[in-house]
């Protein structure tokens, strides 16, 4: 019997990451998920299945996994929480196209996308998305639900704190090994920034060097 993989969401990011879940297992069902109450009238997106969450939860005849394709933070976080409790497995989807070197651990629920590197001696947490053409070197941490826009270059000894969102393009100086680059939790840098220090918790920065994003820093 097959199984049934499904991938929670239905935007741009879900449908980008379906079609690597199916290069994996091409001979399981593979769905897309989505709680009963965001349900549209479209049956089918680009040929894979749509189905409640709720279903698919009743489901009990399948071995069944499920991975949390929704790019905030906050919602991706907690519906991976849900998951949990209702007990199915999440699992992480890293496209054949990606290159992982050695030590690198990685938790469940991440999505790594074709033409993404990780190096060496790197752990990340769970429900890390890395998109498309980006990379992460030697020597970093990083933390629980964290995203990588597209050609997002995050270089040696980084420190990542959970839910940190960095934009398209921006790169993230090295740190030493005895004193890296801390981006602290909930940051969000902006498309484009060359972050060459730490960045405070819950604090939006953009440029290059990057510095803080507020109503008096862009006027
Ligand atoms: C940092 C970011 C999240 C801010 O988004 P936001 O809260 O919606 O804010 P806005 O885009 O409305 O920008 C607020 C102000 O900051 C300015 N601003 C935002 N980012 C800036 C940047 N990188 N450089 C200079 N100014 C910037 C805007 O011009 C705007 O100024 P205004 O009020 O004078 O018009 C957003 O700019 C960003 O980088 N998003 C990531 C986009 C991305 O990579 N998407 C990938 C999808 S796969």
């Amino acid at each position: 019997m097959s199984r049934i993989n499904a991938i929670y969401g239905t935007g741009g990011f879900a449908r980008e990451v379906i079609p690597i879940l199916n290069e994996q297992y091409p001979n399981d069902d593979n769905i897309f998920v989505i709680h009963r109450e965001h349900l549209t009238s479209e049956k089918c997106i680009n040929g894979y299945s749509v189905m409640s969450y709720e279903d698919f939860i009743d489901i009990s005849s399948k071995e069944k996994s499920i991975t949390v394709a929704i790019s905030d933070a906050s919602i991706r976080s907690r519906i991976s929480t849900i998951i949990n409790q209702d007990g199915v497995r999440q699992s992480s989807i890293i496209s054949n196209k990606s290159v992982i070197m050695d030590e690198v651990m990685i938790s469940n629920g991440t999505i790594i996308c074709p033409f993404v590197t990780i190096t060496s001696n790197i752990r990340i947490g769970q429900n890390f998305h890395a998109n498309i053409y980006s990379y992460v070197a030697h020597d970093c941490i990083i933390g629980d639900n964290v995203t990588f826009a597209p050609s997002v270059k995050c270089n040696g000894n980084v420190i990542i704190e959970d839910n940190v969102y960095i934009g398209t393009g921006a790169i993230i100086k090295q740190g030493k090994s005895n004193n890296p680059i801390i981006l602290g939790a909930n940051s969000i840098i902006s498309a484009g920034s060359f972050v060459t220090r730490n960045v405070q918790a819950s604090t939006t920065v953009y440029g290059n060097p990057a510095k803080i994003l507020s109503k008096s820093s862009i006027k």
